[in-house]
């Protein structure tokens, strides 16, 4: 990790807390994206072609979480495992009232890469699950990979929250699961700004890349953190 990646990641957090406490203080909810399986696959699978990823996948079982409106579009991560038979959950909160598909969700979805428009009526919705980070309905030890793309770090900052979902996500995966994330700061800025945080992760393996693309608002210049859950 190279000591201009840090400082770039941090300037991007930096413009991401300004936008935070701006939605906040007009009483914005998080916006719903729906990045395409294309985006997960270049983050989250070091741009392995799609067989490879699906094989990787096969007989485990994936969740991601803040899953947005990806179960509506034809493109996303959760159709494409959904057609390759990989057992693939959404997580999101606003599942429960139903996606609205308001034109600013279209307009933000597109503007992030989705390359088709969100449908209702998109085969496998028993596993597009309405839920809080913070209390996944899953058994202990019954995880194998958790994703997060656009929520954790970069919607969600506040520490205490972030510690609740954390220690969720360590009584749901199995031991050697991997947690994915993205967008993060280095890890020594994590380790800096959230020290509850830390101490709870201590003993998980942390690996980062750095990324950096052609559209900032998808993908500004930030990490890709993967947390594996040591084998005890
Ligand atoms: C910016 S979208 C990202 C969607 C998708 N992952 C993508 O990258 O296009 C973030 C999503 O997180 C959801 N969200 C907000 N708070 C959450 C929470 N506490 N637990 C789970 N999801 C949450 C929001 O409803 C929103 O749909």
């Amino acid at each position: 990790m190279l000591r201009y990646q840090v400082a770039l990641s941090d300037i991007s957090f930096k413009v991401m807390g300004a936008n935070l406490r701006l939605f906040k203080a007009m009483h914005l909810p998080v916006i719903s994206t729906a990045r395409p399986f294309e985006f997960y696959r270049k983050v989250f699978f070091e741009d392995a072609c799609q067989a490879d990823v699906l094989s990787s996948l096969a007989s485990k079982r994936v969740v991601d979480i803040g899953c947005g409106l990806t179960p509506f579009t034809e493109d996303s991560m959760f159709q494409v495992c959904r057609r390759s038979g990989v057992d693939f959950y959404g997580i999101d909160p606003k599942l429960a009232d139903g996606f609205k598909f308001g034109l600013f969700d279209r307009l933000k979805s597109v503007a992030t890469g989705a390359t088709s428009m969100p449908r209702a009526d998109m085969p496998g919705q028993e596993k597009a699950i309405a839920a809080f980070a913070d209390n996944l309905p899953f058994a202990d030890q019954s995880v194998d990979l958790i994703l997060s793309c656009w929520l954790l770090f970069a919607w969600i900052q506040d520490e205490t929250l972030l510690v609740l979902i954390f220690t969720e996500f360590d009584r749901v995966l199995v031991p050697g699961g991997h947690i994915s994330l993205f967008p993060t700061m280095g890890w020594p800025s994590v380790e800096r700004r959230y020290p509850s945080l830390a101490k709870l992760l201590a003993s998980y393996q942390v690996s980062q890349r750095f990324l950096v693309g052609v559209n900032p608002s998808s993908m500004p210049p930030t990490f890709v953190t993967r947390l594996v859950k040591y084998l005890i």
